[in-house]
């Protein structure tokens, strides 16, 4: 079977249904086809401000929603990054290949420095895409599944991957990035030409997926629409009601126009609470399983560490093989 890496940084409570419709859904669909192997990218949320004991919680709530919504860590891997050290390990290797101008080309790390501004911007937020080009290079992977947001990241991974092997020799397989298509791209429901995010500063527009019900109702009922009451598709013209009508064609498989005709006609209360219903129906398991999965955190815990055994076990063999690659002396 042909690899298949992904992660999703701990970086809130609970994940937002981009998270869910933009990757899981996606993950979920694809761990039979491949040896999939999907991490908790902890390190990678150490760029921002974390109060320590809330971040160990969060990495665990992001592991069960992992679960919760579908994945399953007897079939994938599903492991916390921290838990294994060859991350990074090999970060630290590639960023003496990476060029100093081409990190500072990566536009997440322009908009976050921008947005933070200078004085809260740190090394590790610079050097972020070559953990990320770690992650993904050390399992030899095919294809990394990530929102378009990522793509410039899994490209640099690609053009570390091809330096190395040009300097080295043979060392790392050159991954292909799968991009969700834009009808899998999820925006706030308050602001809805902005992405969804788990750090967005208001969070009047974000559904979590860990929210009661009621509260998820209410933020779809009040989600911003437009004037003219017609349940059409028009990205440009009428974002709002785009971004609903993408979410209700993720979750139920349907087309978007057979669902512009179901409410053709009947305005936006109706179809909002069409939505609700769906939504609803979707997260209500999702949430009661994450939920249960996180009352026995021991037996998550021990899940999570036969699952970074087997992700040790491959990353290690590439590391060690970089290792000897690039002249490090091996301990005797
Ligand atoms: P992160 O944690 O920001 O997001 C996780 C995944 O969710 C997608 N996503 C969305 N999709 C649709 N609509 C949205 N509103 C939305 N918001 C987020 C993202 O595109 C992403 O696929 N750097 C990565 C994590 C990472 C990683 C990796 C991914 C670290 N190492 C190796 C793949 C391979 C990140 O911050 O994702």
């Amino acid at each position: 079977k042909a690899r298949l890496y992904s992660g999703m940084q701990p970086s809130a409570d609970s994940l937002q249904i981009g998270n869910y419709i933009g990757a899981l859904l996606q993950w979920r669909g694809m761990q039979d086809t491949y040896d999939a192997f999907f991490s908790v990218v902890d390190l990678h949320a150490l760029t921002q401000p974390n109060d320590p004991a809330e971040l160990r919680e969060k990495t665990r709530r992001t592991a069960a929603q992992y679960i919760a919504a579908g994945i399953e860590p007897s079939r994938s891997t599903l492991y916390v990054q921290s838990h294994v050290r060859a991350h990074a390990e090999l970060a630290w290797v590639l960023s003496t290949i990476t060029g100093f101008g081409e990190a500072g080309r990566m536009t997440q790390f322009k908009d976050k420095s921008q947005r933070y501004g200078a004085d809260a911007t740190n090394v590790g937020l610079f050097t972020y895409p070559v953990l990320m080009a770690a992650d993904i290079l050390l399992y030899q992977t095919h294809v990394v599944p990530v929102g378009g947001d990522q793509k410039q990241h899994v490209e640099l991974a690609r053009d570390l991957a091809e330096r190395f092997n040009g300097r080295y020799g043979e060392t790392f397989r050159l991954p292909e990035p799968v991009i969700q298509s834009e009808t899998a791209r999820i925006y706030d429901l308050q602001n809805p030409t902005a992405k969804m995010s788990k750090s967005a500063e208001s969070h009047a527009g974000v559904v979590w997926l860990l929210d009661d019900v009621d509260v998820t109702a209410k933020k779809i009922m009040r989600a911003v629409t437009d004037n003219d009451g017609v349940v059409a598709y028009d990205r440009e013209g009428k974002p709002g009601v785009s971004n609903l009508l993408t979410i209700y064609a993720a979750l139920t498989g349907r087309q978007i126009p057979s669902i512009e005709d179901e409410f053709a006609g009947r305005g936006y209360g109706d179809f909002k609470k069409g939505l609700r219903d769906v939504v609803v129906a979707e997260f209500e398991p999702v949430r009661a399983r994450a939920l249960e999965l996180l009352d026995d955190p021991a037996e998550l815990d021990r899940v999570l560490a036969a699952n970074a055994d087997r992700a040790t076990a491959v990353a290690d063999e590439t590391l060690q093989n970089v290792y000897d690659r690039v002249g490090l002396l091996r301990r005797a």
